[in-house]
């Protein structure tokens, strides 16, 4: 993961607000900050940004030949890697290239962290001034660089920018991982996926790039059901695991020392399931000292979009749809979710599988009725579309499902022969008149500019171009994974991961599956 550093933006307050509050005892406010974007070429801001959001920020105010650091921060997860380097080597930059003559600050003298970083950054102790810090009476540490003109700073200023570039290149695990290995590769996560019918296992490198993805689908085992049994969902999961995960390695070229962390889900899904993985996973933590990341698997559908496009950033809104859940959310932030609203009964996955299973077509009824209904007519029969009108983002589903049951039943006693085509378009249509229409509302009343579509169900063509089409009126993209990573998989587990790894958060070996559980 890279970091890059560019210019503040008005956008970009709600985060800097929060880093603000959480790293100084008197916060600038909105409108200080507004006033000073406000301001002509007298100010010069920037923030460092990531795939993961704002790390951090700084300004400067330019008096005559003077360049005035007004203000610096970096969020707590993302210090020590090196970006208060590269946000003041940002402002030397700029300083240089506006002709200045050098850089002032002021510093707390308790602050020895940020008093080292401006020394290494070439700033040397200029005087005191007496109480500066209102709040503690504190004085303030006048700090200034050399002169830029001289060949010193013009030294210290292009090893700023080296140290600079590094930094932002090696954003990563660096607080969770101990350093020292200096293997050549970045960061490599394996995780485990099992909470549903897939067994699966992946290599992840750098949180971005997918070195093996493997899925054993049992469904050859649950078809014969018309869905899947808990049971023999256990049962398969033990027999696949060991081939699964060896072969996601060897795929990888990789071997267990290599790895910096492992990944599991730990929920939401079915609870024999979940265990299996999670067992497994503990275990191989426990033999080679790994840290491990638990996952929740809906996190793992929305960071699926990251794997697939890494420009993928909140706020965002996300429509995630698989055999076991219909939720639309609001993300202000990676970590941060709202669910606006979800389906009161059925998901969107269970109500395709439930009607294909009526129609006789097997399980899963996702492929199999998409397929069917891209050559018949979604107008050809006119399904209820349940809570369109509603008040709010949720969704029900089994009143379409038994619709389309009536509906068949009528039809076959009345003799008449229906075209399967039609009423899987019919069907189709109903679903994605809904889904659609409650996204777009949502994204308008969240004010977001990019919409992210997650699970099973997010591999139907169907949904996804009026989806896309919908959102682009409002001026929103659409951001949809390539199938591969829409259904279950578990590369989309160690995206999810390595974003939970770099927040330091790690689960322990006594950690359990949790079977309902939510994002939040
Ligand atoms: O995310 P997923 O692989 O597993 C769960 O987390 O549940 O989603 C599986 C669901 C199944 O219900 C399947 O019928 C549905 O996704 N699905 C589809 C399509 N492909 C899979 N639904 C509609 N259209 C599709 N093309
Ligand atoms: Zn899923």
């Amino acid at each position: 993961m890279t970091a890059r550093i560019r210019p503040m933006r008005e956008s970009d307050l709600a985060r800097i607000l929060d880093i603000e509050a959480s790293c100084f005892p008197t916060p600038w406010t909105r409108g200080m900050f507004v006033d000073e974007l406000a301001q002509d070429a007298s100010r010069y801001w920037v923030v460092a940004d990531s795939p993961w959001g704002l790390l951090g920020y700084a300004g400067l105010m330019i008096v005559e030949d003077v360049g005035h650091v007004m203000n610096m921060a970096v969020r707590d997860e993302a210090r020590g890697l090196g970006l208060g380097t590269s946000l003041l080597s940002a402002l030397v930059d700029e300083a240089e290239a506006r002709g200045l003559r050098r850089l002032t600050l002021e510093a707390r003298p308790s602050n020895a962290a940020a008093i080292a970083l401006y020394r290494s950054a070439g700033f040397c102790e200029a005087g005191l001034r007496r109480g500066y810090y209102a709040d503690s009476g504190e004085d303030g540490l006048v700090m200034w660089t050399g002169d830029f003109a001289a060949p010193e700073a013009v030294a210290a200023a292009r090893r700023m920018r080296e140290r600079s570039r590094a930094a932002l290149e090696g954003v990563r695990l660096k607080r969770t991982v101990p350093d020292g290995d200096s293997t050549s590769h970045g960061d490599l996560l394996l995780a485990i996926e099992t909470s549903c019918d897939e067994t699966a296992a992946s290599v992840l490198c750098d949180g971005r790039e997918i070195l093996s993805s493997v899925v054993a689908s049992q469904v050859d085992f649950h078809r014969r059901f018309g869905g899947v049994v808990p049971e023999i969902a256990s049962r398969k999961h033990v027999e696949a695991i060991v081939g699964v995960v060896d072969e996601a390695l060897e795929v990888a070229g990789v071997g267990m020392s290599d790895l910096t962390a492992l990944a599991v889900t730990h929920g939401p899904g079915l609870v024999g399931a979940l265990v299996v993985g999670l067992a497994y996973a503990k275990g191989l933590a426990a033999a080679t000292g790994l840290p491990l990341v638990g996952v929740n698997h809906l996190e793992g559908h929305l960071f699926a979009n990251v794997l697939a496009d890494e420009t993928v950033e909140p706020p965002l809104v996300a429509l995630l749809v698989s055999g076991g859940h219909t939720s639309l959310v609001h993300v202000p932030a990676w970590g941060e979710y709202h669910t606006l609203g979800s389906t009161l009964d059925d998901a969107a996955g269970e109500a395709f599988d439930k009607v294909a299973k009526a129609l006789g077509l097997g399980y899963p009824g996702g492929p199999v009725l998409s397929k069917l209904a891209a050559e018949g007519d979604p107008g050809a029969i006119r399904f209820p579309r349940a809570m369109l009108h509603s008040n709010n983002y949720d969704f029900s589903l089994s009143g379409l499902k038994t619709a389309v049951v009536t509906y068949l039943a009528s039809e076959r006693r009345a003799g008449r022969e229906v075209d399967p085509r039609d009423l899987a378009a019919s069907f189709q249509a109903a679903v994605i008149d809904v889904q659609v229409a409650k996204s777009v509302r949502a994204a308008k009343a969240c004010g977001v500019t990019t919409f992210c579509l997650g699970g099973g169900v997010a591999a139907n063509a169907a949904l996804r171009e009026a989806l896309r089409v919908a959102l682009a009126e409002e001026g929103v993209r659409l951001s949809v994974p390539p199938l591969a990573l829409c259904t279950d998989n578990a590369a989309m587990i160690a995206a999810a991961a390595h974003f939970r790894l770099w927040r330091g958060e790690t689960i322990g070996l006594s950690a359990d599956a949790f079977p309902d559980l939510g994002l939040s």
